[in-house]
């Protein structure tokens, strides 16, 4: 069936200290979890948080990469460098990358056929504003923004695929989307994948749901049919708040 993915987004926050601490506490509580448990710190904080997680159930990952393997980028890093710290996953196209950092459709899709050069595990982010939301195109603009992602991919590479939704007024702000607004959205997403590709291979893909997640709401949304993990980031940064969500 399809993977179940619980990953924490720790953003800016945590020194490589603090990461580790945070693990060397979160490790025992998760070791008998059923989901697989990610765990997405800074650049700067990934290789201390790697080596601490090294024969646990957890794995660890980064937050963005750039698309190329080298070249004249000031402030970026490659997926060859990625690599050689023998890391395994990134965040592609998080809403705070697309608000902040001019992260468009193009610079997503560039990024993520990369991951798949590169064969680097990804989770795809989309989700609409609050503006969006109340004017009724929430469906239209997110069902656009995954197509856009993955324009391109051969049916191989759409089975790679990971998508995390995440309103972005649900991030941050404790306003989780109702059960039923995120699983309706999960399976909007899902449609548009069996658009692009097919019944089967949308069916394979993994949906995570991400906003203001908590060890509370936990268990209904994963109770929703088109609902495979969570994307978590406030809840994640704690080792009893993680963990509460990885055992949901
Ligand atoms: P939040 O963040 O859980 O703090 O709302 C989610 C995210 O940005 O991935």
């Amino acid at each position: 069936m399809r993977r179940v993915i619980i990953a924490g987004n720790w953003k800016m926050y945590k020194t490589p200290q603090e990461g580790v601490e945070m693990v060397n506490d979160f490790l025992p509580l998760v070791k008998n979890a059923k989901c697989e448990a990610i765990l997405f710190p800074s650049f700067l904080t990934y290789d201390a948080v790697k080596q601490a997680t090294n024969g646990s159930n957890v794995a660890v990952g980064v937050q963005n990469m750039h698309w190329e393997t080298e070249g004249a980028f000031t402030g970026e890093v490659s997926p060859a460098m990625l690599k050689s710290m023998d890391c395994e996953w990134v965040i592609i196209g998080h809403s705070e990358r697309r608000q902040y950092f001019g992260e468009t459709d193009e610079t997503v899709n560039k990024k993520l056929l990369s991951a798949l050069t590169n064969n680097i595990n990804f989770i795809l982010c989309v989700g609409e504003s609050l503006v969006t939301r109340e004017n009724g195109n929430a469906k239209g603009f997110v069902g656009d923004q995954v197509k856009a992602a993955v324009e391109g991919f051969s049916t191989d590479q759409a089975l790679k695929l990971i998508v995390a939704y995440e309103p972005i007024w649900a991030i941050g702000t404790g306003k989780t989307a109702s059960k039923e607004d995120a699983q309706d959205m999960c399976k909007h997403i899902r449609l548009a994948l069996a658009t692009e590709f097919s019944e089967e291979v949308a069916q394979k893909i993994s949906i995570l749901y991400g906003g203001s997640v908590k060890g509370d709401n936990i268990s209904e949304l994963m109770n929703q049919g088109d609902i495979d993990g969570a994307l978590v980031g406030g809840a994640s940064l704690q080792a009893d708040s993680f963990a509460k969500i990885v055992n949901y």
